[in-house]
């Protein structure tokens, strides 16, 4: 059985990541702020270094994937130095113990790379961040490639179940509607995004090929968030009327949002090719999500307080 060392275990990926491979992997996290029943808190710090690495090596673990962050776009834009602190040093730190102790590091990065002036990005495209969100996730990619070379690094945008603190955006979109709520999308932000289930699964495969270097994870087709909401709203059987199709700079100056890119379609022909996969269809994958609501594991996460 492979050792997982996983943090951001009470995020949204993180927490998918642990409930779906809990039985078919050894899952070390440990909990930041956020305790969550049933997950065993391993009483360290990511910012204790000697600890980390004697933990890691006791523990004999093969991979260390590094899924927290600071994730709120406007949070990072308040509070650079927490952004900074936690998104870049904090990943560079933990990449370089897992290095000097032979650990694969794998950092999930994003796909807000770019200004979104591209209609797709692949992995060598230069990068442009709109905001100090996608800096710190630049810098961290330009680190980790430094000082880590053998560590990979996903670029990606997902959607799937989380719990009641932490919704993703198809969660947004469908408890929404269920409760009857309008909701404005976006007509003119275009994103190419993969289900959590399809993340977690690449993922997996692209370790066990021992692959280093960028690679994105993300679905043939770039979509507006807009199509996206009255896809699941089709699939779901709810109210695509209450769906009000907007524009990005309009909610921008109502809200003050910070800037972020309107097109952010990541090209996954390496994806592709390293699995051997011919399509990568967003229709599928919300189907599946669809047929996997009342799973055990979405259950689970649903109730997770
Ligand atoms: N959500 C998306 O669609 C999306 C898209 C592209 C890329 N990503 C990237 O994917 C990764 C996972 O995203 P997510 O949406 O699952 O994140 P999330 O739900 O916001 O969770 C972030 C996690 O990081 C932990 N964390 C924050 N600061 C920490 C620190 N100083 N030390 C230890 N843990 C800390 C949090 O713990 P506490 O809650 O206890 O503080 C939480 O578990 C992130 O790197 C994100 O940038 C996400």
């Amino acid at each position: 059985m492979k050792n997982f060392f996983l943090t951001g275990v009470s995020g949204l990926l993180g927490l998918n990541f642990f409930l779906n491979l809990k039985n078919n992997y050894r899952i070390y996290s440990l909990i930041h702020k956020k305790k969550i029943s049933g997950i065993k808190n391993i009483k360290l710090k990511l910012q204790h270094s000697n600890k980390i690495k004697k933990f890691l090596l006791k523990k004999k673990i093969n991979y260390f994937i590094h899924t927290a962050a600071i994730t709120n776009i406007e949070n990072c834009e308040k509070n650079k130095k927490k952004a900074n602190d936690t998104n870049v040093k904090l990943t560079l730190k933990l990449s370089k113990i897992c290095d000097q102790i032979g650990i694969k590091f794998i950092f999930v990065s994003s796909d807000h790379l770019f200004d979104g002036k591209k209609k797709f990005y692949n992995e060598n495209d230069f990068t442009c961040p709109l905001n100090y969100y996608a800096k710190t996730k630049v810098e961290a990619e330009k680190k980790l490639l430094k000082h880590n070379p053998s560590c990979l690094i996903i670029r990606t945008n997902f959607f799937g179940f989380g719990p009641n603190y932490r919704k993703s955006f198809s969660d947004w979109i469908i408890d929404s509607l269920k409760n009857n709520h309008k909701i404005h999308v976006f007509k003119d932000v275009y994103f190419t995004p993969v289900s959590i289930d399809f993340l977690i699964k690449s993922l997996v495969k692209i370790i066990d090929k021992n692959i280093s270097g960028i690679i994105n994870i993300s679905s043939d087709k770039k979509i507006s968030k807009y199509d996206f909401a009255l896809k699941l709203a089709k699939k779901f059987k709810l109210n695509h009327k209450l769906i009000i199709p907007s524009f990005f700079s309009e909610i921008k100056k109502k809200n003050n949002l910070v800037n972020r890119p309107k097109n952010m379609s990541l090209n996954n022909k390496k994806l592709k090719s390293t699995l051997n996969l011919k399509h990568i269809d967003i229709d599928n994958m919300i189907n599946s999500l669809y047929l996997s609501r009342k799973s055990k594991t979405v259950l689970s996460i649903k109730k997770i307080k």
